[in-house]
Order: C-alpha cells, then sequence, then structure tokens
C-alpha cells in the first residue's frame, strides 16, 4: 500500500541522484507514453509528477520517497523527435548512466503505449535493458483508449515479438491511470521488488 508520497529531487547527473541507501524501481518508456500520469495514478497523489499533452514534459530524473522506504523515479522519455540531436543525445546518456550505474535500483518498468502494434524503438529499449542487466517489466498505457480486445491484440502481439529475443516472457500489466486500471496488480509487484 502507498500511504505516502514526496517529491525529493530532481537531477540531470545521475551521479548527483540522492544517496543509494534504499530500494527504488524506476518508469521509462517514450515520451507522451503516460510515465508521469503512471506515478500519479499509482501513488495517488494527482500532481505528483508533472504531465503534459505535448511530449518532451519530463526532462530530469525525479526521484520520490514512497511511505518513508523507498524511492520511485520519473525519467524523461526516449525517442523524442522534436528536440535537437544533441538534447536527445544527452537525455539518452543521461538515461542511460542512470540505469546502468544506479546500484540500489530493483526494477524498471518499460511503458508501452497500448494502442499501438509493436514499436521498433520499445523492443529495441527491451533489449538493450536485457543486454545490460537493467531487470524490466511491461507496463502497457491508455488501456481506455480504446476496446479491451483492440488492447489485447495489441498486448500479445508485443509479447510474441519479445520471444523473438527473450526465452521468458517479461512480466506485464495493462493499465489506465485515467481509470485507474492496473493500480493494485503494479503495487503488489512493485512491493514485491522493493522487499527483496
Ligand atoms: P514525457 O514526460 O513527455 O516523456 O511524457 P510522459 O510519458 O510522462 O506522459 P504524461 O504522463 O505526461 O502523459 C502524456 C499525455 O497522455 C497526457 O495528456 C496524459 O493525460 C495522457 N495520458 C497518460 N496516461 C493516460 C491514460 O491512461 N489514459 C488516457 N486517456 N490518457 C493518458
Ligand atoms: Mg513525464
Amino acid at each position: 500500500m502507498i500511504k505516502k508520497a514526496e517529491f525529493v529531487v530532481s537531477n540531470t547527473n545521475p551521479e548527483k541522484c540522492p544517496k543509494p541507501d534504499r530500494a527504488e524501481i524506476a518508469f521509462i518508456g517514450r515520451s507522451n507514453v503516460g510515465k508521469s500520469s503512471l506515478i500519479n495514478m499509482i501513488t495517488g497523489v494527482k500532481e505528483l509528477a508533472k504531465t503534459s499533452q505535448k511530449p518532451g514534459k519530463t526532462q530530469l530524473i525525479n526521484h520520490f520517497m514512497i511511505n518513508d522506504q523507498w524511492y520511485m523515479v520519473d525519467l524523461p522519455g526516449y525517442g523524442f523527435a522534436k528536440v535537437s540531436k544533441d538534447t536527445r543525445e544527452n537525455w539518452e546518456k543521461m538515461i542511460s548512466t542512470y540505469l546502468t550505474k544506479r546500484t540500489n535500483l530493483c526494477g524498471v518498468f518499460i511503458l508501452i503505449d497500448s494502442r499501438l502494434e509493436p514499436q521498433k524503438i520499445d523492443l529495441e529499449f527491451l533489449l538493450w535493458c536485457g543486454t545490460e542487466g537493467v531487470p524490466a517489466a511491461l507496463i502497457f498505457t491508455k488501456a481506455d483508449k480504446q476496446s479491451k480486445t483492440q488492447t489485447d491484440k495489441n498486448v500479445k502481439a508485443f509479447l510474441k515479438k519479445t520471444e523473438e529475443i527473450f526465452e521468458e516472457a517479461p512480466d506485464y500489466f495493462v493499465t489506465s491511470a485515467e481509470k485507474g486500471q492496473g493500480k493494485e496488480e503494479v503495487i503488489g509487484f512493485i512491493e514485491q521488488l522493493v522487499e527483496e
């Protein structure tokens, strides 16, 4: 259960993040996929993480303290075309350094837009996590935007693609920040990760 959620600090430099003295989980995915909205939904704090209709809203590594016990982290998105190449490369470097160097990171959720067919950039990112040893699970977002049949079809297609990469399919969840769908499942999974 999440009883308390507070903003701690924002950083561009992964080395300046809070002392890695407690469990941490992070949310990543394409710009605008719904990372910040999902954080607000699962913590139950409406404007904890800043959201926007426009992609590219989250530009820093944002730490939130949950239940005075563990960290939840909101990251910038990957694959956002409308910023300069330099900016994009800086974000990508910041994200990859954070994900590979953060010693207290127990899990990363890769958010996938449930409206779309499997996207190369998401599959490549998942593969990168695998090769770097970053423990990743999937969250399919925005399930309220189309029928369950359509969501199921896209989820199934994505999972099928992951079979070409991994022997074991990754853990996955289907969510809607709008409707609160998937909240208990995601929290239950995180609790297992941070308690291990
Ligand atoms: P960046 O920080 O720019 O990388 O984006 P983000 O992944 O944090 O996305 P954000 O949470 O800011 O949401 C982007 C847009 O999608 C906003 O307009 C949200 O209201 C909308 N959105 C996010 N999740 C959902 C959802 O589950 N359902 C619906 N209908 N809209 C959503
Ligand atoms: Mg964001």
